[in-house]
């Protein structure tokens, strides 16, 4: 626990000794949640963001063979057989990423709490667990679940959970865990405040997921229980396929340590992450990262490139990541309209971006691992995302695409 003295200090050494600004106005408790948050940041975060944008030199990107549906097809049941064996020995915990603040979509609410339901109440949440479930048919175990939230929706992902009875999933196989937060900079890389006594804070990224495991001592006790395998999913997708057995038994018969799920592009503007080699390393460029002159490539066929994009369903090998989770990840700054206060304390709305966010990005790991398997996955099964209010991406697509393959009603 830093003193306050340490803590001015530390603010000094890096150049951050506006967000004290207004400490003369707080009472003694705001001061110290102020204080509290301070000594909660990653200093060495701001120092990276902050650093001048080398010119990076240009990396060659080359194109990274996936394993393509009719290649799975052909293995189907020897890698589901692998897959399952896996499975009924417990080796295998999801993790899923629900920390984000779901901002294009503009719920107000953890996002898997939203229903999807017309005639009835169905949450993401429950569609998730339902997914997962079904591949647990037959194993004779249930399977651990760990749910990454933030500060911002932890306790109100608790309540949901505890309030619909984990939806008939034993409680004591799901576990939550906060991811950390990072603050925004302005664009001199000064930390932006919230309040007089709040730091500008958002969640640091869906990168953050296993460091976060680590700290919360969830690592050790996956090892205690023999999980060798991570499947690590978004909370967006209603057709999310977790604990595949088939993508599970793929990357172990090929004898790899991380898997990502991809798709086809259905268009090159799709707002997918394009897998690739970056100077001969797996690699995924996220698109809004992605340049032109890469969505466009094509090869003298006429296909494009860099045609396959993350599902973000991953499969990681527990031991192995966790000795590429103590490396260096990049930053990724995005600038972004958010409300912070003034010189003079008063509440600034933007109407345009003011301020960086930063974030870890969970494919940036993958550049440590020699190769991994890319593998591709029918569209209409495993992909229909709800990422805004409306037109493409929207509930409403996640719905049609939802009833399509399962023929629930909703
Ligand atoms: C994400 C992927 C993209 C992929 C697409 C598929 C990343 C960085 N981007 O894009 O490559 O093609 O989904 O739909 O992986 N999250 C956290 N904490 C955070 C931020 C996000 O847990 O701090 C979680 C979200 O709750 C969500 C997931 O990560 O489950 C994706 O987050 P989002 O920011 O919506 O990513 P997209 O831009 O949709």
């Amino acid at each position: 626990m830093q003193t306050q003295e340490e803590i001015i200090n530390l603010l000094e050494k890096e150049d951050q000794t506006q967000v004290l600004r207004f400490a003369d106005q707080l009472s003694d408790q705001q001061k110290q949640t102020l204080f509290d948050q301070i000594s909660a940041v990653d200093f060495s975060m701001i120092r990276e963001a902050r650093k001048p944008q080398e010119e990076e030199k240009e990396a060659v990107i080359e194109t990274l063979s996936t394993m393509t549906i009719d290649q799975i097809k052909a293995s189907r049941e020897a890698y589901e057989t692998i897959g399952k064996k896996v499975l009924s020995e417990g080796k295998v915990a999801a993790v899923l990423l629900a920390g984000g603040q779901g901002t294009r979509l503009g719920y107000d609410g953890p996002k898997g709490t939203l229903n999807i339901g017309l005639t009835r109440p169905l949450y993401l949440f429950q569609i998730l667990l339902g997914n997962m479930e079904k591949n647990l048919e037959g194993t004779g175990r249930y399977m651990h679940l760990y749910i990454m939230t933030s500060a911002l929706n932890d306790q109100a992902t608790r309540d949901f959970f505890r309030e619909h009875d984990y939806f008939g999933y034993p409680k004591e196989y799901i576990h939550f865990f906060q991811q950390e937060m990072a603050p925004a900079l302005d664009r001199d890389g000064h930390m932006l405040l919230a309040d007089k006594d709040k730091l500008c804070l958002a969640p640091n990224g869906n990168g953050g997921w296993f460091r976060s495991l680590e700290h919360n001592g969830m690592i050790e006790d996956m090892k205690k229980s023999g999980v060798e395998w991570l499947n690590v999913f978004s909370v967006d997708n209603v057709l999310q396929n977790i604990a595949d057995p088939v993508f599970i038994g793929a990357t172990i018969a090929c004898r790899q340590y991380a898997a990502a799920k991809v798709i086809a592009k259905a268009t090159p503007e799709e707002k997918v992450g394009a897998v690739c080699l970056r100077n001969g390393r797996p690699s995924v460029v996220e698109y809004s990262e992605l340049s032109d002159q890469m969505r466009y490539a094509k090869d003298e066929k006429g296909q494009y490139l860099y045609n396959y994009g993350v599902t973000l369903n991953y499969l990681f090998h527990l031991q192995k990541t966790q000795k590429m989770a103590q490396k260096h990840l990049p930053i990724h700054k995005a600038l972004k309209k958010i409300n912070c206060l003034d010189e003079q304390g008063h509440l600034i709305i933007p109407d345009a971006p003011n301020a960086y966010k930063l974030e870890y990005f969970i494919f940036d790991i993958l550049q440590f691992f020699d190769s991994i398997l890319s593998y591709e996955v029918v569209r209409q099964d495993e992909f229909a995302p709800i990422k805004n209010k409306s037109g493409v991406d929207s509930l409403d697509t996640a719905r049609a695409l939802l009833v399509n393959k399962t023929g629930i009603t909703l």
